[in-house]
């Protein structure tokens, strides 16, 4: 597994660098740069609009890449897939659309586990449509509060969204049971993939989730690419989301009549490139094996836990069920302290809140230390970032 580095040029240039942030964001492997690369120098143009060679085969391609989304993540169309800037901007596009479609007084459901980016768009439900959004408990081992979902959930819930994996605590949360109580009273479920989708296999269909989200940053791909999945018949039903061209029928002042679903939410010209590098992320992940990377990620995971735990004055916010994402605070040091000490010593951490501030209000801790791992990381990584966390906590004690 260690060499997967090999595949990743980062790695070449910065041989001395240890790089353990990859829940912010991983480093690109040459398949995904030269296909870029390639592709701008070899058959680049705009998609849907030319009638030349260039153009046919840029749409091609586009396409192409919609089919192997849907087919990575277990979805039975590729009209379901919608190509957005990012897990950010799905979230937003299923409030705005969605949202519309909500009255006051319906609730939505969010885990208190939850990134910003999948509660302010909720929030902002409050305020502009008047619906109530209430917080699925997380319990003190970091598992949502199951119990109180099925007591709290009602027919007024319209909604669900959780995170498959929390971005803070590295913990899966049980995607088919949120959604079988969700469906019990007749809410949809949106499922939160931005961490979920490069550690673990993903099948919208099997679990039955209504909305599922990713960005393509975080699995080996390029910047400004994302995924809506959304099943058709809710996607049918919803209003476009931003307006302009390449998502149109016809159009006259009187009248406009929308494509279908996927060209309805894709108005103006797309990131092409960016869709064509997200098809060679899906590939590079799919030539390990899903089930390969997960267990790569939890023998990983395993071993820092083991490491840090004998660090004096650790505690930890994940637990041995974590996958790949540990997160944990130490006695009386500051985390930012430490970050940035670790930082001039080329390991790279996240420190913060990660953007979950309330989780770290409910775990009673100001920020934490992160340690992401991606493919390209090894038991030697963890041991540098050991070595290195004692020699700033032997500074700063
Ligand atoms: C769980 C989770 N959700 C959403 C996001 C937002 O993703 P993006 O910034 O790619 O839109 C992140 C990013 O860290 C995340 O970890």
């Amino acid at each position: 597994m260690s060499d997967f580095k090999k595949y990743f040029p980062i790695f070449k240039q910065n041989s001395n660098i240890v790089y353990l942030d990859s829940g912010a964001s991983a480093q690109k492997p040459s398949c995904v740069l030269d296909g870029m690369s390639k592709f701008y120098s070899e058959t680049y143009a705009n998609i849907h609009r030319g009638l030349y060679a260039f153009s046919e085969k840029s749409t091609e391609m586009y396409d192409e890449v919609r089919e192997k989304v849907a087919k990575f993540i277990g979805a039975n169309s590729s009209s379901e897939i919608i190509f957005t800037k990012g897990t950010t901007e799905a979230i937003n596009l299923v409030a705005s659309s969605f949202g519309r479609l909500l009255k006051t007084d319906d609730e939505i459901i969010v885990s208190e586990v939850e990134h910003h980016s999948n509660l302010l768009p909720w929030k902002n439900l409050e305020e502009t449509v008047g619906v109530k959004v209430k917080y699925l408990p997380v319990l003190n081992d970091g598992v949502l509060d199951y119990d109180w979902l099925k007591q709290n959930i009602s027919e007024k819930t319209k909604l669900v969204c959780v995170t498959g994996q929390s971005n803070v605590l590295g913990l899966k949360n049980d995607v088919k049971k949120i959604v079988e109580v969700a469906h019990s009273v007749g809410a949809k479920v949106l499922i939160d993939g931005a961490q979920l989708t490069v550690h673990s296999k993903v099948d919208v269909s099997l679990w039955n989730v209504d909305f599922y989200v990713f960005s393509g940053h975080k699995i080996y791909g390029p910047t400004g690419i994302g995924v809506l999945y959304g099943k058709y018949e809710l996607l049918d039903v919803m209003p476009p989301y931003q307006f302009g061209g390449d998502m149109v029928e016809s159009v006259s002042f009187d009248d406009v009549v929308f494509k279908p679903v996927p060209s309805k939410f894709e108005a103006g010209t797309p990131p092409i490139a960016e869709v064509v590098g997200l098809g060679y992320a899906i590939d590079f992940l799919q030539s390990v094996g899903m089930d390969e990377i997960e267990k790569h990620g939890r023998v990983l995971t395993e071993y820092l836990l083991e490491k840090l735990l004998k660090i004096d004055g650790v505690k930890l916010l994940s637990s041995k069920d974590s996958n790949s994402i540990v997160s944990f605070v130490i006695d009386g040091v500051s985390s930012f302290d430490i970050g940035l000490m670790l930082g001039q010593k080329g390991v790279c951490v996240r420190v913060g809140k990660h953007c979950a501030e309330p989780l770290h209000k409910r775990l009673g801790v100001e920020s934490s230390i992160r340690v992401s791992f991606g493919i390209y990381n090894d038991e030697s990584d963890v041991d540098k970032f050991i070595e290195a966390l004692n020699k700033v906590l032997n500074m700063l004690r």
